[in-house]
């Protein structure tokens, strides 16, 4: 009887010990992970879509815990956000970086604190690429190569008659200066703009990507150029919502007198679209949650993640947006 009861105990044990090798990942994931996350601000419905992405994914995540920062718009903010992450000894970095350059300092400082950073929406601009494990997020020069190439291909199609297609004047709403989707999302729709030398930008200037200022910049464009302008590139949705707004009050049609290009596809694009103000919204996916704590998963698993992770995205023109709108997240 006692041998009986030995066997069994014995069969217990080896039964718990063979679940346990069989499922090595639940220790892994059972760790606690501490992440410091520094946000740019609240720009824009993007950005809000952003962060709320981030937020609500960590709490899918048992062992994450969440330490996030919101920077309202200063590079010193983010730059202080992340020697606090140091000084805390969190186990990941990630941040969405308002600016391109100015990084190299503080990433050191991560280096030999032995934290890895994860770069999130935007890259940095630095000759130490060892400074970060991955960037995710999406392709900037090749939206801004989208917008040209929807609008030379519509332009002449959406125009209003009294226009001529010797000479089309664009006017550009940049994004926040020295900021990688502005410098990217400009040198593609040059790129591709350089091909057509009929189609020129006669104006451009940041309206720091958001709505308010987007109107003000649009406001002096039509105030200098007013009647000739033809087409608005606005380096995001809010900026292009504002400039609408100006050339209402201005007196033109938004979307016919001036054909309007943007890029984010965010819920007021569409809305503006289906009351046919705006023409076209090049995707641009916040939704960057899911993609970064598993990667933080991964990489405290000690698994090797692709240096760039970059995001699928459409192009949503005026023609599918009543039919798209309903399934769109933000
Ligand atoms: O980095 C992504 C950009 O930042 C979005 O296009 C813009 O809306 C946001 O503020």
């Amino acid at each position: 009887m006692r041998k009986l009861v030995m066997m069994n105990v014995l069969l217990i044990v080896v039964l718990i010990f063979g679940v346990l090798m069989i499922c090595p990942t639940s220790d892994a994931a059972d760790k606690e992970i501490v992440v410091g996350f520094s946000q740019i601000g609240a720009e824009s419905a993007w950005r809000v879509a952003n962060t709320e992405s981030i937020i609500s994914e960590a709490k899918k995540h048992p062992n994450i815990v969440l330490k996030f920062s919101d920077a309202q718009q200063k590079q010193e903010n983010q730059i202080k956000a992340i020697r606090s992450f140091i000084a805390q000894g969190v186990d990941v970095i990630a941040f969405s970086p308002v600016v391109e350059t100015g990084w190299t300092p503080v990433l050191k400082e991560a280096k030999r604190a032995g934290i890895p950073v994860i770069l999130s929406d935007r890259a940095v601009d630095t000759d130490d690429d060892s400074l970060w494990v991955t960037f995710m997020g999406s392709d900037f020069v090749e939206e801004g190569r989208r917008a040209a190439n929807w609008l030379v291909e519509n332009y002449e199609r959406l125009k209003n008659p009294d226009k001529s297609m010797d000479v089309i004047n664009i006017v550009e709403l940049q994004g926040t200066v020295g900021s990688a989707p502005a410098i990217d999302r400009k040198d593609g729709f040059e790129e591709v703009l350089a091909k057509y030398p009929n189609f020129k930008i006669i104006k451009s200037q940041s309206g720091d990507f958001t709505r308010s200022k987007g109107k003000e910049v649009m406001e002096a464009f039509l105030k200098a150029e007013g009647k000739k302008i033809d087409v608005l590139f606005g380096h995001n949705d809010d900026m292009a919502i504002g400039a609408i707004q100006a050339i209402e009050e201005y007196g033109l049609k938004p979307g016919k007198d001036i054909i309007i290009v943007s890029i984010d596809a965010v819920r007021g694009a569409f809305e503006a679209m289906l009351e046919g103000k705006l023409n076209v919204t090049v995707e641009c996916s916040p939704l960057l949650g899911p993609q970064l704590f598993q990667a933080v998963q991964d990489l405290m698993a000690g698994k090797e993640l692709p240096r760039r992770i970059v995001t699928e995205e459409g192009v949503f023109p005026q023609e599918v947006a009543a039919e798209v709108l309903p399934t769109r997240k933000y």
